[in-house]
């Protein structure tokens, strides 16, 4: 399913401007070709137009999306799903803030948060009740992202919640509190099911599951499919799998486009039409501290994404989250919260 896996917009298109599409593919443009007639130059341009529609705006949420960036599985993307959906949402003209509830920090690294073990940071929030808006820092380079960075102490707060009150919702509450507005929440988890994915799951409307299209994709959703059921059945009625992202797609194998097809037919419209290729730009990005929307604008990497937070905004529209904070207060129930340790 090639044409699946690579960039197609919405068949309708209300934002007005040139539509983006598949990076390297060819497409005709109103607009003559840049001077150097290179994949490089007309990825450029495709950047430029995709910028120059994001700063147009997209229909913007009546209500926060609060997002959970979930996998139990290390190293499928989460993380750079994350920092560049939030990044591109936010060159959309949103107001956008990446929790990094990873204890790695790797989100808050990528975003060039420091977060070095003084900085107040989300295990204040979660461990210390400290308010979100006191660890929340703007993110240099991308107007209207922020940032609530991880350190080395988070690695702790797995055990620490265990004993504290309403320990799978701490989280949520500090949302809830965040006097703020924004547009959208995303939240990067570890790689575990833990008390801390726990958190976000209760904190957050919808799961966004990045599924690397490698052998054993599928292996182990399962689990976190069951997972979000408990944590629907019985702290967060309104949690629902929102969206599925293919990364790291290597069009040029079949493996990629076997994991893609099954991926499709087990999951349908929640799987995005926008796929994240593999992309060199996509991993070094980090390295300097930036997302690939402002280390490489240009890059197949940076218009997949841009495209994909497009997908996921327009997906967004008209659906009501009146529910939403239906659940404050939520009664933990440990059997439940055991079953999912
Ligand atoms: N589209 C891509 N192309 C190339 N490399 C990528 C791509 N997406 C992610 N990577 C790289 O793959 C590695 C894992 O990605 P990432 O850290 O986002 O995964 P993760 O699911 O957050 O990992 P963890 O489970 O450890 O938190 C990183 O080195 C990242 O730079
Ligand atoms: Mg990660």
């Amino acid at each position: 399913m090639r044409s699946d896996a690579n960039i197609a917009g919405p068949m309708t298109d209300p934002v007005p401007g040139p539509r983006t599409e598949s990076p390297g593919e060819d497409v005709s443009r109103e607009t003559p070709p840049p001077m150097d007639d290179t994949p490089i130059g007309r990825a450029a341009q495709l950047a430029v137009e995709a910028l120059g529609r994001a700063g147009e705006g997209l229909p913007r949420p009546e209500q926060t999306r609060v997002i959970v960036v979930a996998n139990q599985k290390g190293g499928v993307g989460k993380t750079t799903t994350t920092v560049n959906l939030a990044a591109s949402l936010a060159l959309h003209g949103g107001r956008v803030l990446v929790i990094d509830l990873d204890p790695q920090g790797n989100a808050s690294t990528a975003l060039g948060i420091d977060h070095h073990a003084e900085v107040p940071s989300i295990y204040d929030v979660l461990v210390e009740s400290k308010p979100l808006s006191e660890v929340v820092q703007p993110v240099p380079d991308v107007e209207g992202l922020f940032c609530a960075p991880a350190t080395i102490d988070l690695a702790g707060a797995e055990i620490e919640l265990v004993s504290l009150v309403a320990r799978e919702s701490r989280l949520q509450r500090a949302i809830q509190s965040y006097e703020q507005p924004l547009d959208y929440i995303l939240i990067d988890c570890p790689p575990s099911l833990g008390l801390l994915t726990v958190n976000a799951l209760v904190a957050g409307q919808e799961v966004l599951i990045p599924i690397q299209c490698e052998y054993y994709a599928l292996e182990g959703l399962g689990q976190l499919l069951r997972n979000v059921d408990l944590v629907r059945g019985h702290l967060n009625p309104t949690l629902h799998v929102s969206t599925i992202l293919l990364t790291m797609y290597d069009g040029r194998t079949r493996l990629a486009s076997q994991v893609a097809d099954e991926v499709r037919s087990h999951f349908g419209d929640e799987v995005l039409r926008t796929s994240i290729p593999r992309s060199v730009r996509i991993s070094e990005a980090p390295s300097y501290g930036q997302t690939v929307l402002t280390y490489d604008p240009g890059s197949s990497g940076a218009l997949s994404y841009l495209e994909a937070a497009r997908e996921i905004a327009l997906k967004g529209v008209g659906v009501s989250h009146d529910a939403t904070h239906a659940h404050i207060g939520a009664q933990s129930d440990q059997s439940m919260v055991e079953g999912i340790q």
